[in-house]
C-alpha cells in the first residue's frame, strides 16, 4: 500500500511538473493507446492509422511496444523486417545524440534534451503515401532518478513528437502500464485504453485510465474488444459502474477474421462488419474530441 501512495506522489508530482510546463493546450489527434498484453491494442492502433490516413489525414504511428508488430500490422512486409531497427537499438544515434552507448550511461551527464527533430525523417518507415512508423524499442524500467541513455533518447523523441503538426500521431505501448510512469504522455490529448471483458483486464484499464488522468490527458475513452454477448457486455457494465472515468464505452466483438488477417489489418478494412463498425465508432469520437479541443482552446 505504502508503495501505491508512493507511486501516486510521485505521479501528483510529474503532473504538477508537466503543468507548470506551460506548452499549451495539446492539440490536434494525439492518442496513447494502452491497456493489458494481448487485448488488442496494436491491431486497433493499426486499423485506426489507416483510416485516418484513407481520410486524407497524415498519420505518424508509433511503436513503443517492445514486440514491434504494429508495422507489419500496418501492411509492412514481412520480408523487410530486418530494416526495421528500433531506436532503443540504434546505438550510434542514440550516443550521437544522447552522448552515451546504451549499456554506458548510468550515473554519467548525459544530454537529456538533444534535438530530435531529424527522427522521423532517418528512422521513419514509410508505410505509404499517408503513413509512417516509428519504432522506439524497449523501454528500460530505471529506477527513480537514473536515466540510462536510450530511455533519455526516447522521452526526448516523445517530447518532440507533440511538436509535429497537422499529423494523426497514434502510439502503440506496451502491455500495462508502467510507461506512464514517465513523462510518456506529455502532450497527448487522449488515451484509448483497450480492454477484454474479463476482470484482470479491466483492472489494468481501470489503472492505466487513473494514471492517464492523473498525468493530464483530457480524453479517456475504453473500448472493450473481444466482447462474444450481451453477458459479457453486462459484466463489464457491472464492473464499471455508474461512476467510471470513460468518456466513452465502445465494445468490439470477438472476430474470427481478425485472426485470420494477421499479420495486415488490411483485408479488415473494407468490412463491413459489427467490429468494424466499432472501430469506426472509435475513429469518430477520436476525431470529434480533437476538434473540439481545437475549438475551444485551453
Ligand atoms: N476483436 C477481435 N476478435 C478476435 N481476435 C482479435 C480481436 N482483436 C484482436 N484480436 C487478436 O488478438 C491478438 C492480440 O491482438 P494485438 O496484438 O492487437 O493485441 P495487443 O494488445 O497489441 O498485444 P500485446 O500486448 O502483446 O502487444 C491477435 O492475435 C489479434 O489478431
Ligand atoms: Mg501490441
Amino acid at each position: 500500500m505504502a508503495d501505491t501512495a508512493a507511486k501516486k506522489q510521485r505521479m501528483r508530482a510529474a503532473t504538477a511538473a508537466l503543468k507548470s510546463m506551460q506548452h499549451g493546450p495539446p492539440d490536434g489527434f494525439r492518442v496513447v493507446v494502452c491497456g493489458k498484453g494481448g487485448v488488442g491494442k496494436t491491431t486497433i492502433t493499426a486499423l485506426l492509422a489507416r483510416r485516418l490516413a484513407i481520410r486524407g489525414k497524415k498519420v505518424l504511428a508509433v511503436d513503443e511496444d517492445p514486440q514491434q508488430n504494429l508495422a507489419f500490422s500496418l501492411g509492412y512486409p514481412l520480408e523487410a523486417a530486418e530494416d526495421l531497427i528500433p531506436l532503443s537499438r540504434n546505438f550510434d544515434y542514440v550516443e550521437e545524440k544522447v552522448g552515451a552507448r546504451p549499456g554506458e550511461g548510468w550515473g554519467l551527464m548525459l544530454a537529456l534534451n538533444p534535438d530530435v527533430t531529424d527522427v522521423v525523417d532517418r528512422f521513419g518507415v514509410r508505410i505509404d503515401e499517408g503513413i509512417d512508423c516509428l519504432v522506439m524499442g524497449s523501454v528500460v524500467q530505471a529506477a527513480t532518478g537514473c536515466l540510462c541513455p536510450e530511455n533519455a533518447l526516447l522521452d526526448a523523441v516523445i517530447r518532440y513528437i507533440r511538436l509535429r503538426e497537422d499529423e494523426a500521431i497514434l502510439l502503440d505501448t506496451q502491455a500495462g502500464v508502467e510507461h506512464f510512469g514517465r513523462a510518456l504522455a506529455e502532450g497527448f490529448s487522449q488515451t484509448l485504453v483497450v480492454t477484454e471483458p474479463g476482470r484482470n483486464s479491466l483492472h489494468v484499464a481501470l489503472h492505466a485510465a487513473h494514471l492517464a488522468a492523473d498525468l493530464g490527458i483530457p480524453h479517456l475513452h475504453l473500448a472493450v474488444n473481444k466482447t462474444r454477448n450481451d453477458a459479457d457486455r453486462t459484466k463489464v457494465e457491472a464492473f464499471l459502474g455508474e461512476n467510471h472515468p470513460f468518456e466513452s464505452v465502445i465494445y468490439l466483438p470477438f472476430d474470427e477474421r481478425v485472426l485470420d488477417t494477421e499479420p495486415s489489418v488490411s483485408t479488415l478494412l473494407d468490412d463491413a462488419s459489427p467490429f468494424m463498425e466499432g472501430i469506426a465508432a472509435i475513429e469518430k469520437m477520436l476525431l470529434a474530441c480533437s476538434q473540439s479541443d481545437r475549438a475551444v482552446p485551453g
